[in-house]
């Protein structure tokens, strides 16, 4: 049986990681990696995921999406956020404005 295409979120927060330039990374797009943020290579099998793949051309510190809900993948795009707000009023939790 295949299983979901969308991806589950490996956390509600972003990381902060360093990249090296010229190096190519896999990030996983499939939420299932136990490597996050980046792709283990076995994980995605069946989800109808793969990694993305990317590499920056100067060395920096970047923020990579750890819910997999980003619309500028890898990066994070701020809408784990929206997956915070959105937990807090499935629990019925106040939000603070
Ligand atoms: S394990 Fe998630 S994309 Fe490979």
């Amino acid at each position: 049986m295949l299983e979901s295409k969308q991806p589950v979120g490996a956390s509600n927060h972003p990381v902060e990681i360093e990249l090296t330039p010229g190096k190519t990374y896999s990030w996983c797009q499939c939420g299932k990696s136990k490597s996050q943020p980046f792709c283990d290579s076995k994980s995605h099998y069946g989800t109808g995921s793969n990694p993305k793949e990317f590499t920056v051309s100067i060395r920096r510190k970047v923020w990579l999406c750890m819910c997999k809900q980003t619309m500028i993948p890898p990066y994070c795009d701020g809408s784990h956020n929206k997956l915070l707000k959105s937990t807090r009023l499935d629990l019925g939790l106040e939000i603070s404005r």
